[in-house]
């Protein structure tokens, strides 16, 4: 924890004496996720036992990246990484409120089977983009893992196939999820209320 006491930003964790993240009770441990995304792991194998070519794993950045580094690791199939970036502020400096893909997948996903992968499911819109975007690519299949889902913001439909944990409408903070660019590197997630 000690990295922790040097971040500049005062926040409140849920915990009676928490004054700063990582001090408080987790609203969900690292030993909770880490069982989940083993879980996760071991369902996502056997969807796709059967098929022929490398699962192919897109990892929307940021905050996706540290789930999607366990998720990969529990698989017991091939799979191959790609990244996509999104960006609501279009060159300027305020977001337009419009979602843009600052970065698209290297690789061709034509035919290929493709498992996107968000740290979670807000207002729905930026899987719901980037899904979009992949699937004019001309993949075999399209399929959404969110480690979590907070439904109570959602603007738009999203079919979440593999799900974490479905939280309250708190923010939260810690492996991957940030406040201001901080605290993903924390291992539980918090919520800051
Ligand atoms: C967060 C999160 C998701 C998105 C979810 O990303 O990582 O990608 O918001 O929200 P939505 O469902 O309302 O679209 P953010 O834009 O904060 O970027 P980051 O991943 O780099 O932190």
């Amino acid at each position: 924890m000690a990295e922790v006491l040097t971040k500049p930003i005062p926040v409140k964790t849920q915990g009676a004496s928490a004054d700063r993240p990582g001090a408080g009770k987790p609203m969900i441990s690292s030993m909770r996720i880490a069982r989940r995304v083993r879980q996760l792991g071991r369902q996502i194998s056997e969807t796709y036992a059967d098929i022929e070519t490398p699962l192919v794993i897109v990892v929307i950045l940021k905050g996706a990246t540290v789930f999607a580094a366990d998720l990969l690791r529990s698989l017991s199939i091939p799979a191959e990484l790609e990244f996509v970036r999104a960006s609501s502020y279009h060159g300027g400096t305020t977001s337009s409120g419009r979602l843009q893909l600052a970065h698209m997948v290297d690789g061709t996903l034509v035919g290929r089977h493709v498992l996107l992968v968000e740290d979670i499911v807000d207002s729905g819109l930026t899987v719901n983009v980037i899904a979009k975007r992949i699937k004019r690519l001309g993949p075999a299949s399209l399929r959404i893992a969110a480690l979590l889902d907070r439904p109570a913001r959602r603007v738009v439909e999203v079919k979440i196939d593999f799900c974490g944990f479905v939280i309250p409408d708190r923010f939260v903070i810690g492996y991957g999820l940030d406040y201001a660019g901080l605290y993903r590197e924390l291992p539980h997630i918090y919520s800051l209320t």
